[in-house]
């Protein structure tokens, strides 16, 4: 079977992905790169850590990256800085991994003929009217608002330039926002089910009408590997479980789940340039490589998730107060 380099295999949705692919292929070949960050955790693939080759290292490091991707046959790229929060105090890591990093793979996979899959996001297209029916779709123009979004909209347009001047062998997906095990305390829904199990207020900003589509990690995941199997070179994918939420909507359900009160929460200052509604046409991916999502009902994955923080604070724990910290030196 084809021997994967996963990119920020250590993170939330690369060290989910890590074990899926070990699912569906138990003896094939996986070496992960991952620089470590604060998000990235040796942790998250303990389970499957003398099953991996385990390279810790940064992307941008052309050498590194040049030997890793010489001896594998497929790249899949989800290394990047991914919190908008983040980027919006400090953009630099983000042109650096995000941008630098895209960089330096694409290189290594142009000279050594690899395929690459590269992960993006449907942030790039920027904000959705929040009233109307309206999708995003394959063709939809980039506008990226943030400065997270505006460098994996540069990541994209350096891989879309490799495989129209190169013939790299590259394919895109754009997923919607993912929830699931293992996701960092800083994202919207493990901020909150983590508060409220500490007995904190959970924090919504601005107004909470701001929509969402929540999309199961496991079904992004699959949807990567229908991809690397038979996605088409040059290709692009938008996936989404076509659950749209408002954020107080979710909020609420995930109040309720956990048995306080629906009004138990705080507003805090809105997010500058917050862009207002997510929602995507996966109707290529369900047609051409017939995924389709496994976990669409988003109360009852958002149950499991919520035991699987009850059952893992020493998981999410240390990170915990440190996280608060930096929200609370910028008002949210
Ligand atoms: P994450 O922040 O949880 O994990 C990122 C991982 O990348 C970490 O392990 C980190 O150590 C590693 N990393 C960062 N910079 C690196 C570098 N320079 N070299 C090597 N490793 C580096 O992020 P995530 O939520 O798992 O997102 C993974 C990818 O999926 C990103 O490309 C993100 O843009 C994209 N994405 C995320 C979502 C979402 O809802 N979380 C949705 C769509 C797309
Ligand atoms: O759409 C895909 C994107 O989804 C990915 O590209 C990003 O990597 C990922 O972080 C996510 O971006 P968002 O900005 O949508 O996710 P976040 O979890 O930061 O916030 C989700 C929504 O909840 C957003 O409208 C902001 C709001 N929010 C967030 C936090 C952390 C709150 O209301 N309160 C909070 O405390």
């Amino acid at each position: 079977m084809a021997h994967l380099l996963v990119t920020g295999g250590a993170g939330f949705i690369g060290a989910n992905f890590v074990r899926r692919a070990l699912a569906a292929d138990p003896g094939g070949r996986l070496t992960v790169l991952d620089a470590l960050t604060y998000a990235g955790n040796r942790a998250n693939l303990a389970e499957v850590a003398d099953r991996i080759r385990f390279v810790p290292g940064d992307v941008c490091d052309a050498e590194l990256v040049d030997g890793l991707v010489r001896d594998c046959d497929v790249v899949v790229h989800f290394a990047a800085e991914s919190h908008v929060d983040n980027s919006l105090h400090d953009p630099r890591p983000f042109l650096r991994s995000n941008v630098e990093g895209t960089f330096v793979l694409l290189e290594a996979v142009r000279r050594h003929d690899r395929r690459l899959h590269h992960i993006s996001t449907d942030e790039v297209f920027g904000s959705l009217p929040l009233h109307g029916s309206e999708r995003f779709t394959e063709d939809s123009r980039y506008d990226p608002s943030s400065p997270y979004s505006a460098t994996k909209a540069a990541a994209d347009m350096l891989v879309r330039a490799w495989v129209r001047a190169y013939g790299v062998r590259a394919t895109l997906s754009y997923c919607a926002n993912n929830y699931g095990p293992y996701q960092n305390v800083e994202k919207f829904l493990p901020r909150q089910i983590t508060n409220v199990l500490l007995g904190r207020r959970p924090k919504l900003y601005g107004t909470g009408e701001n929509v969402r589509e929540w999309t199961h990690v496991d079904d992004h995941n699959d949807a990567v590997l229908r991809i690397v199997a038979d996605g088409r070179p040059g290709e692009t994918y938008l996936i989404g479980s076509g659950a749209q939420w408002s954020n107080r909507a979710l909020l609420e359900l995930t109040l309720s789940l956990l048995g306080r009160p629906v009004d138990d929460y705080d507003t805090v200052p809105d997010r500058p340039g917050h862009d207002l509604r997510y929602a995507v046409d996966s109707g290529r991916i369900r047609r051409e490589l017939g995924w389709r999502p496994r976990h669409p009902d988003l109360p009852e994955g958002l149950a499991r998730t919520i035991d699987w923080y009850r059952c893992n604070e020493w998981w999410w724990r240390p990170q915990k107060d440190a996280t608060e910290a930096r929200y609370l030196a910028i008002g949210r």
